[in-house]
């Protein structure tokens, strides 16, 4: 499978030059391999993101019950219900760089009794409206699993012993009877901590061998339930080490060296810059979404393949049973603020653009899903590739949700290699294929196909075998529009989302696809 996979890519970058207008009416045969199922893509691999940071949480996320704003319990109900829709599998708080300079105890207890603090990384002032209760909350509105970072570098294991105990302690102890004080009697439901984020850089800016040190002090006072003969906790929940930047292998080796066996997954942060450079970032929309900053950007995003081989090889030979997963618990498009927002707030627009770069950007892990276990795009409301932006009471669905939502079936699908060659296109900074292919069993028994095209000039039809014969009924949806820039705004018709596909047909044990320039098809096929 793996090899298949690999064939895919190989092709994808080595095939061809930019597609000519004669090349486009073409069919390109492809196979999908129903005999040689993979492994299972993980639902979490949609996952989310929401951080302190601007308006990611307060107006984002929170409103307080007092609002004017659906809400419940102080959290609004049209995002709420927009991120239910999309299954949002799991959610990442409180950061990002914010953890490192969050202290949990200010976020429990009376409201109008916590601290303000500033919030040094993003700017403004923290109320801690939003703590761990609310938090807690807004996954069981969403019904997402959680994933909490902890302080790591200006907090000590002591504090986050006892924010664990806080959160999943059954017992009697003083923690436990805090938080039934503060109105939950129940340990809360905690999936995964994250111990350290980037801890390269905003986290403390350690190097490989004092954070994995640093890390295995931690770990040991994680007390997970089970993780030694004598341990028994009601922390049940997977510890996930900070891991490297981008291709950062010599980070992943020592980390894994040092520290692998107290860890059950590894994060990586990868973001999609203009030329991979954070001096240059450019706009989100509009004028400078040039044919030529398209490519670039979807170039950039196709670097997720080599990024993820190359961690992968690393991994493979430290843990070759595959034990520790790979967390790509930060990625997505990082473009210049929209103008007139305040800088440190990462408000951008959304566009058809990063539609395809989240669509690209899930064919790839679904090639990767045996060792990419979880992924939370940066961030779920009003941050960077936000999946919903708001502006006061109003809400608007990016195309990137749109990608998401038709993405919807691949969670916990079994993965489906596909063999196919594109075409290449040619940005500033290199080549990428003209459109990526990803096929999967779903759980409701479907074989469901993705098409992320690309190439903004070119449609392709695809013809691909299926290899099982009965299969008769196909449908679908496609994400595409006129402008390259379409975006939605909070408040204004929908310029972008997802209509009926009509372009495929299926006969002959051959699913016919015939996907125009510039868009994302899903099908299912039955
Ligand atoms: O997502 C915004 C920031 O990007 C996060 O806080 C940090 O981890 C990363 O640098």
């Amino acid at each position: 499978m793996r090899r298949i996979a690999a064939i895919l890519m190989l092709a994808s970058t080595l095939a061809g030059t930019v597609a000519s207008p004669a090349a486009a009416q073409q069919t390109i045969p492809g196979v999908i391999h129903t005999d040689q199922p993979g492994p299972v893509i993980s639902r979490n691999i949609q996952g989310q993101f929401a951080e302190h940071l601007g308006s990611g949480i307060y107006d984002g996320i929170w409103v307080g019950p007092d609002s004017p704003i659906p809400n419940t319990r102080g959290i609004r109900n049209d995002v709420v219900a927009a991120l239910k829709a999309v299954k949002m599998p799991v959610v990442r708080w409180p950061g990002g760089c914010f953890a490192d300079i969050y202290n949990w105890r200010d976020g429990i207890g009376p409201r109008d009794k916590r601290p303000v603090r500033k919030n040094d990384w993003w700017g403004g002032l923290e109320t801690n409206q939003f703590g761990t209760h609310e938090f807690f909350d807004f996954a069981e509105q969403t019904g997402s699993d959680t994933y909490v970072a902890i302080n790591m570098a200006t907090a000590t294991p002591a504090v986050m012993r006892e924010w664990l105990d806080y959160i999943t302690s059954r017992d009697s102890d003083t923690l436990a009877q805090e938080r039934r004080a503060n109105g939950h009697a129940e340990p809360f439901r905690l999936g995964f901590v994250g111990i350290g984020n980037e801890a390269w850089g905003c986290g403390g800016a350690q190097t490989p061998e004092y954070f994995s040190d640093n890390y295995r002090r931690f770990a040991t006072f994680f007390h997970k339930n089970g993780a030694t003969f004598h341990m028994h906790n009601d922390n049940t929940a997977l510890r996930v080490a900070s891991g490297p930047n981008n291709d950062d292998t010599h980070w992943m080796e020592v980390v894994l060296k040092n520290a692998g066996p107290m860890m059950d997954a590894i994060s990586l942060h990868y973001y999609t810059l203009w030329h991979g450079d954070w001096l240059q970032r450019n706009s989100a929309t509009a004028l400078n979404i040039t044919p030529a900053a398209w490519n670039e950007i979807l170039y950039q995003a196709s670097r997720m393949d080599g990024v993820l081989r190359d961690h992968e090889a690393v991994m493979d030979r430290i843990d070759p049973t595959r034990r520790i997963g790979l967390f790509v618990d930060e990625w997505g498009t990082w473009y210049a603020p929209e103008p007139g927002t305040e800088p440190g707030h990462l408000y951008q627009q959304n566009t058809l653009r990063d539609a395809l770069v989240a669509a690209e950007t899930f064919n790839i892990f679904h090639a990767h899903a045996a060792r990419v276990r979880m992924a939370n795009i940066a961030q779920a409301v009003n941050v960077l590739q936000a999946m919903l932006l708001t502006d006061g009471a109003k809400m608007a669905r990016t195309p990137t949700y749109y990608t998401f939502a038709m993405y919807v079936p691949f969670q916990d699908a079994t993965f489906l290699p596909v063999t196919i060659t594109a075409p290449t296109l040619t940005a500033e900074s290199g080549q990428f294929p003209a459109f990526s292919v990803s096929a999967a069993k779903g759980k409701d028994g479907q074989i469901h196909v993705a098409v992320a095209n690309a190439d903004k000039d070119h449609g392709y039809h695809l013809a691909l075998d299926l290899g099982t014969p009965g299969l008769r009924h196909v449908a679908g949806q496609i994400l595409t529009a006129a402008r390259l820039d379409a975006h939605n705004t909070p408040g204004a018709p929908e310029e972008i989302a997802p209509q009926a596909f009509t372009g495929a047909t299926i006969g002959g044990g051959k699913l016919l696809l015939d996907v125009p320039a510039k868009s994302v098809v899903v099908v299912g096929v039955d």
